[in-house]
């Protein structure tokens, strides 16, 4: 990975605005190109951000959201209306606030008692919604959204699970010991590197050196999992914000709160 990857913003409030800005601009392209937008959320505290530009003006009407297909990259094992569910996190931010018909919403079912039929599920789900083969390759969506957590986690593919080394399957059940609530279900590498946008959305000073290890450190996923994301044939953009930047040094960076 290289900083020219990397887009920074003043704060966590221009990045949400820069974020929000290319989630317009890819989902207007891929509307264009192919009648509609698949996406898949990321939970987290930097993505809310996001979401809750995108419900209000002037980014809400900027997207035809009856055509925007949504899916996500992880889910707590939690019911749907639980504080820590991603998919409660998005509905109340975003989802339940613009035109998106229901039936384009499909969130992992991460409470269910047996996860992993639910992550088997959730492949069948994707393969049918982008009209693909369930024992094929993975679909490509149109734009992966992620977050990125202190250890070098993103999705919830945390530092030496197994799930990292996941090459069949596009989504898993995973634990995940030191955060709470520990059970998930993660989408998978695979699935993941055939996205044609992702955007990797960082802010806050604490997670500066973990960033500088993922960037210019040497290649750990194993320690450092969101190394393993990098797109077979699309583009991948970190987001971030000056405080998680400032570990970055004076290398040549892109224009602060713009798209690249
Ligand atoms: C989750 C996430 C996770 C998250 C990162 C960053 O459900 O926990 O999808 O991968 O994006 O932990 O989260 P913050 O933006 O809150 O730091």
């Amino acid at each position: 990975m290289s900083d020219l990857d990397v887009s920074i913003a003043a704060d966590a409030d221009a990045l949400s605005v820069s974020a929000a800005e290319q989630f317009v601009e890819l989902a207007r392209a891929a509307v264009l190109a192919r009648g509609r937008f698949t996406v898949a959320l990321s939970g987290g505290s930097t993505p809310r951000r996001l979401y809750e530009r995108l419900a209000a003006p002037p980014f809400q009407d900027r997207v035809d959201w009856t055509r925007v297909e949504v899916f996500w990259g992880d889910e707590r094992g939690v019911p749907p209306d639980h504080p820590d569910s991603n998919f409660h996190m998005a509905s109340e931010a975003l989802l339940d606030r613009v035109r998106i018909p229901r039936q384009r919403i499909h969130r992992m079912r991460a409470e269910t008692p047996d996860r992993a039929a639910a992550a088997r599920d959730y492949q069948v789900e994707m393969a049918r919604a982008f009209g693909v083969d369930e024992t094929g390759r993975p679909p490509s969506f149109d734009l992966v959204l992620l977050g990125m957590g202190g250890d070098g986690h993103t999705a919830s593919l945390f530092p030496g699970a197994e799930a990292l080394r996941e090459g069949r399957r596009w989504a898993v059940s995973v634990e995940a010991p030191q955060r709470p609530p520990p059970s998930r279900i993660t989408l998978t590498v695979p699935v993941l590197n055939r996205a044609r946008e992702i955007r990797v959305l960082v802010a806050g000073a604490d997670k500066a050196d973990t960033l500088r290890a993922v960037l210019h450190g040497p290649h750990e996923p194993e320690r450092r999992p969101i190394q393993l994301v990098s797109p077979e044939d699309g583009r991948m953009v970190f987001l971030v914000d000056a405080a998680a930047a400032s570990a970055l040094g004076p290398a040549p960076r892109a224009v602060a709160g713009g798209a690249k």
